[in-house]
């Protein structure tokens, strides 16, 4: 089921679409030049950096009408952030369905959500000149991939994507939510510091296997988020455990408790723990996530869990 609240691009939504991405372009223009060694020129560019170190940290200001965000992140890639990020807001929607819920692609490069959530098309734009965030299994969800074809990459540098993104939070007709699950790219660099920097976050959760080198990136990760004060709700423990479909034989592929172990030496919550399971990847790609497609198998139920845990947590 695709459905949204309009997946046409009229000529003029187009145009907007367009300047979104031109308006990109156009701020990736240095803000000082470096250009010329002139006298005058260093002068300028001394009062200028001046100035904008004056000016200190961006303040954070919350997003209109949406109360709690959360931030689903690891240093790694692919270890399972978008596939928990989905599967959370599914869980938090189901946990209690009088909540209203979000999702927010933040992976510029690699947008995961529109084929996870069965989307695609171009947002229409609202008469305040907003995004429409496109919809389905009740979620509203916005992402570089509803702007851009599924095959072209986006080829840009630092200062576009955070002013890309600044626009995905900004420049979107979020409505009333109770949570926006953001789901962030791998890394610890300019996404997730503008984000953490423009909005105030309600918690970080972070995604790690439970091997050794995914977890050192989750360290990174994690620590980074706690720098910028950004309150760590827990690791959840991603493909801890692999049981043969046939005979029921576990095997802990990447490790079986790295992360409970990192969490414990962070003094980190574990908030849940997925197994590695073939439903889980492949309902993922059909864009039928299990907490909506399977919502009584344990794999389901352990997301679902993990969702729990984090509005008793956020709540209380
Ligand atoms: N528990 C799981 N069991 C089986 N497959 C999984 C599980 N978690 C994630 N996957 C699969 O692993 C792959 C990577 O997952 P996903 O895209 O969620 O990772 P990611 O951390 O968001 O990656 P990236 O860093 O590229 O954004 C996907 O094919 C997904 O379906
Ligand atoms: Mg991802």
């Amino acid at each position: 089921m695709v459905a949204g609240r309009g997946l046409v691009v009229s000529g003029l939504n187009a145009l907007r679409v367009g300047r979104f991405l031109q308006r990109g372009r156009r701020d990736s223009a240095p803000a000082v030049s470096f250009s010329s060694a002139a006298g005058s020129h260093k002068e300028k560019l001394k009062n200028r950096q001046a100035e904008l170190m004056s000016r200190g940290l961006p303040k954070q200001k919350p997003l209109p009408g949406v109360k709690h965000v959360l931030v689903v992140a690891s240093g790694k890639g692919g270890v399972g952030k978008s596939t928990t990020a989905v599967n959370l807001a599914l869980g938090i929607a189901a946990t209690d369905q009088a909540k209203a819920v979000g999702l927010l692609d933040a992976d510029v490069y690699g947008p995961s959500i529109p084929r996870m959530m069965n989307l695609k098309g171009n947002p229409e734009v609202s008469d305040r000149n907003l995004m429409i965030p496109l919809v389905n299994y009740g979620i509203q969800c916005m992402s570089m991939g509803f702007l851009v074809e599924e095959t072209t990459p986006v080829v840009w540098r630092g200062l576009m994507v955070m002013s890309a993104i600044e626009r995905l939070l900004r420049q979107v007709d979020w409505g009333e939510l109770d949570y926006l699950v953001v789901d962030m790219p791998p890394g610890t660099g300019d996404v997730q510091l503008s984000v953490s920097q423009n909005i105030p976050i309600s918690g970080a959760v972070i995604v790690s296997t439970p091997q050794d080198i995914a977890l050192l990136d989750a360290r990174r990760g994690a620590e980074m988020f706690k720098k910028v004060s950004v309150p760590v709700l827990g690791l959840v423990q991603n493909m801890s455990v692999f049981r043969c479909p046939k005979c029921d034989h576990e095997t802990h592929i990447f490790g079986a408790d790295g992360a409970k172990q990192l969490a414990a030496d962070m003094g980190l919550n574990i908030l849940g723990d997925i197994p590695l399971h073939i439903n889980i990847r492949e309902t993922c790609d059909l864009g039928k996530p299990i907490v909506v497609s399977n919502p009584e198998s344990s794999e389901a139920k352990a997301y679902v869990g993990i969702a729990q845990q984090i509005i008793g947590m956020i709540s209380s």
